[in-house]
């Protein structure tokens, strides 16, 4: 029987029907009227789910293409950067920084580790000349379904008085977990449309503080595509210097209503509640968690592959039997462990089936665990007492 695929990688997400439909509508002309209402609402409600007044850029890109308009736009060659090095994407900030004759400091942590407060102090505090330019870091390290305090970085950084910006990508991170962009002060943040945003590929957005304007005035960087003032110019008319994703911007408008109307803590809450409840029921079925549990992701869980189990043939029975996708492990993690994304447009009674099917199929490949103890897990944690 064909039914509808549970996508559970760690992003892109399941596309909820209401934006489904929304994607499906005639093309407008982007230089008329109803794009500029589409535009306008869009800006407006990006604003709440940044939880910033500052600008903030669209551009028809993937994140990765967004990180790198942060490189070009806020730095100028020979620049010292501190980037936090976690995984396949907070390593390719530090790259793309590297590609673009940028200096690079990085501190690398193992994966699966977080990079602490006190860590990055201690490299600011070194820095007596005020040599690094700007902390990049992510929010949600996705390779390695690892969080970090952003807000504690942040007001660490205020306090010490350090001149560096801090550019934060939250790809995998925005509209899922708490990012208070303007309470917290963080002059940067990057993120796509594919994950808490519920939408296909194909957006990156920006935020800029107007500490980081000023960088962007003294950026030397050569760049159009990606030029922040060429964008913000045109968008402040409701347009853009060059054909954007107009169908993306439709369902936008419809991902920032959704969200509007359950309220950015109720999605918080949401993603909080299902994270836990999938690293109890993980522990429960005596798998073995791969990130630090203490800076354990809320949108992406890592999971140790039990012995003798293949992550292959997990996969494959997933998505063949249940229908049900899931992720496995990117470069050096290959094969050792199998990732499950729960961000977006994720709901409890989801997390009964992904885990459900999850224990079925390893317990039809040899594993070992009592029939049930995923479900009861999450009823545990999901009940309330
Ligand atoms: C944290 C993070 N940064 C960057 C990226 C790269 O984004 P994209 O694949 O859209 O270029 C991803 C993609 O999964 C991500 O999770």
């Amino acid at each position: 029987m064909e039914r509808r695929q549970m996508l559970h990688i760690p992003g892109p997400t399941n596309i909820p029907e209401r934006i489904l439909r929304s994607l499906s509508q005639p093309l407008i002309n982007h230089r008329g009227p109803e794009f500029e209402a589409l535009l306008s609402t869009c800006a407006a409600g990006l604003k709440k789910v940044f939880r910033t007044e500052n600008d903030i850029l669209i551009f028809p890109s993937s994140g990765s293409g967004a990180l790198e308009s942060a490189i070009v736009n806020l730095f100028s060659p020979g620049d010292t950067i501190l980037a936090v090095c976690l995984g396949v994407f907070s390593d390719r900030m530090a790259e793309i920084g590297e590609k673009h004759g940028l200096n690079v400091i990085r501190l690398t942590k193992e994966w699966g580790q977080a990079a602490r407060v006190e860590e990055i102090e201690a490299i600011l505090a070194q820095d007596q000349e005020g040599k690094i330019k700007a902390v990049c870091l992510p929010q949600n390290e996705t390779t390695s379904a690892i969080g970090i305090d952003v807000e504690g970085i942040s007001r660490m950084m205020q306090q010490m008085g350090h001149g560096a910006i801090l550019v934060v990508d939250a790809i995998s991170s925005l509209a899922c977990v708490p990012l208070e962009t303007d309470a917290w002060g963080v002059d940067v943040v990057i993120s796509a449309s594919q994950k808490g945003l519920m939408l296909p590929p194909g957006i990156g957005l920006v935020s800029v503080s107007e500490r980081a304007w000023q960088r962007v005035e003294q950026s030397t960087m050569p760049r159009w595509y990606w030029d922040y003032k060429a964008v913000k110019d045109k968008m402040t008319t409701f347009q853009f210097p060059y054909t954007p994703a107009t169908t993306l911007l439709f369902g936008l408008r419809e991902a920032l209503e959704m969200l509007n109307e359950e309220g950015m803590e109720k999605v918080w809450e949401r993603h909080q509640l299902i994270g836990q409840g999938v690293r109890n029921a993980v522990e429960a079925m005596g798998l073995t968690l791969f990130s630090d549990k203490e800076h354990a992701s809320d949108t992406v869980t890592a999971i140790l592959m039990p012995e003798r189990v293949k992550y292959k043939e997990l996969a494959e029975l997933l998505r063949t039997k249940y229908d049900i996708v899931i992720g496995g492990g990117l470069q050096k993690l290959q094969g050792q462990i199998f990732r499950i994304g729960h961000m977006g447009a994720i709901h409890f009674m989801d997390m009964y089936a992904v885990l459900g099917a999850v224990e079925m199929a390893l317990v039809e490949l040899g594993y070992e665990v009592e029939l049930g103890t995923a479900a009861a897990s999450l009823a545990r944690t999901f009940i309330k007492k």
